[in-house]
């Protein structure tokens, strides 16, 4: 394409307020992306657009503009509607492990591209290799056949999707523009759209363990997300939940994919349960699987009840090379050699468990990495045994550590000054706050 666009005037038109074009931001992603804009004009533009914002139109074509950076997966061999979960980050969220079976059980297909994790605890490829065996290294075929016969397959990260978003996410965290709400947003939605998503269920977090603190900023995120999702082409909804506490018990690897056990038999924690249920059954409903969301719901607590989401998770792991007697005897997942208790030094209610830091507490015990170069012990973590709400008495467990080496004292110290007991009887938190859909 012969151009005769300038990046200074384009930064300069951002500065200003104005609207930029559809061709003026494909020139923008794919100069920066081909090294043809330097970083100090992407810079520029990026603080114009924190303090200008960018109107739907501009963050829907930044978003695309971002999926055509690099490869995009093609997923249309596969039948039926493609719906992706995405989870804006928690500690110990298991979801993702319960609902690729849950939701696979009553038809709608998953198929999954993860990663690995960095912090607090794995990805759900780390988790799921606690299980003896698997593997997420199969050829893109294999990977499309599995999913037309079992509804569901995991594969590994293709190396170049959404190479923009690589390389502007670095720039961002180095020039304090990473919160900004259309950059973020067009930021996850351009990873997912590239993976192939018809559909795209947002799970956006808030409270102190999460990226957004506040229930504003969570829903100015959401929203964002999901008008960007419905105006290029994706139906895209998101549920508002809560991360002022780790979700369910477990934080850790094989410890969570104990919980995931749990969970699709019926008997996982209940906070867990209920998340799986509400993104489930959103995701059941944009499959058009299913006519409203509570027939959507009662179909998953039937494949709960009778069995089926847990076969799912049976087939699920076999076909891609694990051992799948672990989902009956969990006691074969790799066990840590040492537990201890953590014992609450006064009687009261839970008042506090500050997420983010019982996630660090995790890491410390070697669950999760602190650079990418670490090596994660899948047997090692936490189990919450008190939640937010619930009353203790001096001398009972807050939390069981699970570790590898006998010396946790200073895990201890984290958790103690992370975990607050108060005299006064105190609330559990509410898990769901709010569903958010598109609007114009
Ligand atoms: N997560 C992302 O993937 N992108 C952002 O910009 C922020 C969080
Ligand atoms: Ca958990």
């Amino acid at each position: 394409m012969v151009s005769n666009m300038r990046m200074v005037d384009l930064i300069e038109k951002k500065r200003d307020g104005k609207e930029l074009s559809k061709e003026e931001i494909q020139f923008i992603i794919k100069g920066y992306t081909d090294g043809s804009i330097p970083d100090y004009q992407m810079s520029a533009w990026t603080m114009a657009v924190y303090f200008q914002g960018m109107t739907e139109s501009e963050r829907a074509e930044l978003t695309m503009a971002m999926v055509h950076s690099g490869d995009t997966i093609d997923l249309s061999a596969i039948n039926g509607v493609k719906v992706d979960k995405h989870s804006t980050g928690g500690v110990g969220d298991t979801t993702t492990l319960v609902l690729g079976p849950l939701v696979a059980a009553v038809g709608v297909p998953v198929a999954k591209m993860s990663g690995r994790g960095l912090g607090h605890t794995g990805g759900t490829i780390d988790k799921l290799e606690a299980v003896e065996g698997f593997h997420v290294e199969i050829e893109n075929e294999e990977f499309i056949r599995l999913v037309n016969e079992n509804k569901i397959a995991v594969i590994g990260q293709s190396g170049n999707l959404t190479p923009a978003d690589k390389k502007l996410y670095s720039l961002r965290d180095v020039t304090a523009t990473v919160n900004s709400i259309p950059l973020i947003a067009s930021s996850i939605m351009s990873k997912k759209i590239a993976a192939g998503a018809d559909a795209i269920v947002l799970d956006v977090k808030t409270g102190a363990g999460a990226f957004m603190k506040t229930l504003d900023d969570s829903r100015d995120l959401a929203q964002a997300m999901v008008n960007i999702g419905n105006n290029v082409g994706r139906k895209t909804m998101a549920i508002i939940s809560d991360m002022s506490q780790p979700l369910g018990f477990a934080i850790g690897n094989a410890l969570e994919v104990k919980e995931a056990i749990d969970t699709l038999k019926g008997e996982g924690p209940e906070d867990l349960t209920e998340l799986c249920l509400a993104l489930g059954s959103n995701m059941v409903l944009l499959a058009g699987k299913a006519s409203s969301a509570e027939e959507a719901r009662k179909m998953l607590i039937e494949v709960m009840e009778n069995g089926k989401a847990l076969e799912s998770f049976k087939t699920f792991l076999s076909a891609q090379g694990g051992d799948a007697s672990v989902i009956d005897q969990p006691e074969k997942l790799p066990q840590a050699k040492y537990t201890f208790e953590l014992e609450a030094k006064e009687d009261g209610y839970v008042s506090e468990i500050v997420a983010d830091e019982i996630g660090t507490a995790a890491m410390l015990l070697g669950a999760g990495r602190a650079t990418k170069e670490s090596e994660i012990d899948l047997a090692v973590g936490l189990m919450l045994r008190k939640k937010i709400g619930d009353e203790v008495k001096k001398g009972e467990s807050l939390v069981t550590i699970y570790a590898n080496s006998n010396d946790v004292e200073d895990v201890k110290d984290k958790l103690y000054s992370n975990i607050k007991v108060s005299k006064e009887k105190v609330d559990a938190p509410k898990l769901v706050h709010e569903e958010v859909h598109f609007q114009k």
